[in-house]
C-alpha cells in the first residue's frame, strides 16, 4: 500500500507537434522527455508507486529507449482514445490501494515540473477535495464572439492557467471516474467538478512547468534545464 501514487499520462499522439514520433519521446538534453518527467517524481516522492500510461503501439519504442538510456521504466498501462480514458485505465490497474492514498495525475509532456509543485499539490490534497497547480496569465486575453471573428477584452486577473500534477484522494478520483465521458473533461479537476467535488483548490504552480506542445516549447525546455544547477 502506498500513500502516494503517480499516474503519468503519455498516450497522446502529439499531433500539434508536427512529428511522427510523439513529443514525449523526443530527446531533451540527452534523455527522452518522459525520462525527465519520471525522474522529477522519483526524486520528489521516492516511495510513490508510478504508473506510466502509453499507447500500446509506443510500448516497444519506449522499452528500447529504456534499454538505450539505462532508464528503469515504471509499470506500464495501456492508454485509451482520450486522456480521460487513459486516466481511467490507470485507475483500474491500481488494484486495492488504500482509498486514502493521494493520486497525482501528471501530463508526460511536462518534464520540468519541480519538487516544490509536486509536494505542494500532494500536501494540499490531504485536507481538500483536490489540488490544482496554477499560474497567473501574463498575456492579455480576449473572448471570441459566436461568429469567432469579433472579440472583446476580458479581465485577465480573474483567470489562471492550469497545470499538472493534479492531486486527489484515490477514493474521490475513483468515484469521479465512474461518470460517463463528457467532452468538457480536459483535465482531472473538470471530472471531479462534474462529480460534485467543489473544494478542489488552486496551489501555486511554476512558470517552468510548461507542457511541451510545439517545437518552440522544446527550445524553451532546453534553455530552462540548462540554466538549472547540475544535480
Ligand atoms: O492533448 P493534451 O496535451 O491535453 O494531453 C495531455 C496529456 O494527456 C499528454 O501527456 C498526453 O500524452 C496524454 N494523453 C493520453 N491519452 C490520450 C490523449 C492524451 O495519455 N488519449
Amino acid at each position: 500500500m502506498q500513500s502516494h501514487i503517480v499516474i503519468i499520462v503519455a498516450a497522446g499522439s502529439g499531433s500539434r507537434y508536427g512529428s511522427d514520433l510523439p513529443k514525449q519521446f523526443h530527446n531533451l538534453c540527452g534523455r527522452p522527455v518522459l525520462a525527465h518527467t519520471i525522474d522529477a517524481f522519483r526524486s520528489a516522492l521516492p516511495d510513490a508507486r508510478i504508473l506510466l500510461v502509453l499507447s500500446p503501439a509506443m510500448v516497444p519504442v519506449w522499452r528500447q529507449m529504456c534499454a538505450d538510456n539505462l532508464i528503469e521504466s515504471p509499470e506500464i498501462v495501456s492508454g485509451g482514445k482520450t486522456r480521460w480514458e487513459s486516466v481511467g485505465n490507470a485507475i483500474q490497474a491500481l488494484g486495492d490501494e488504500a482509498a486514502s492514498a493521494i493520486v497525482l495525475v501528471h501530463d508526460g509532456a511536462r518534464p520540468l515540473v519541480t519538487a516544490d509543485v509536486i509536494k505542494r499539490a500532494a500536501a494540499c490534497a490531504r485536507n481538500t477535495d483536490g489540488a490544482i497547480p496554477a499560474i497567473p496569465v501574463t498575456d492579455s486575453l480576449r473572448r471570441l464572439d459566436s461568429d469567432e471573428v469579433s472579440s472583446e477584452p476580458v479581465d485577465r486577473s480573474v483567470f489562471r492557467a492550469v497545470q499538472t500534477p493534479q492531486a486527489f484522494s484515490l477514493w474521490r478520483l475513483r468515484d469521479a471516474y465512474t461518470l460517463p465521458y463528457d467532452s468538457s473533461f480536459t483535465d482531472d479537476a473538470s471530472v471531479l467538478a462534474a462529480a460534485g467535488y467543489s473544494n478542489v483548490v488552486l496551489v501555486e504552480g511554476s512558470p517552468e512547468n510548461i507542457k511541451i506542445t510545439t517545437p518552440v516549447d522544446m527550445l524553451l525546455a532546453e534553455a530552462i534545464l540548462q540554466a538549472r544547477p547540475q544535480q
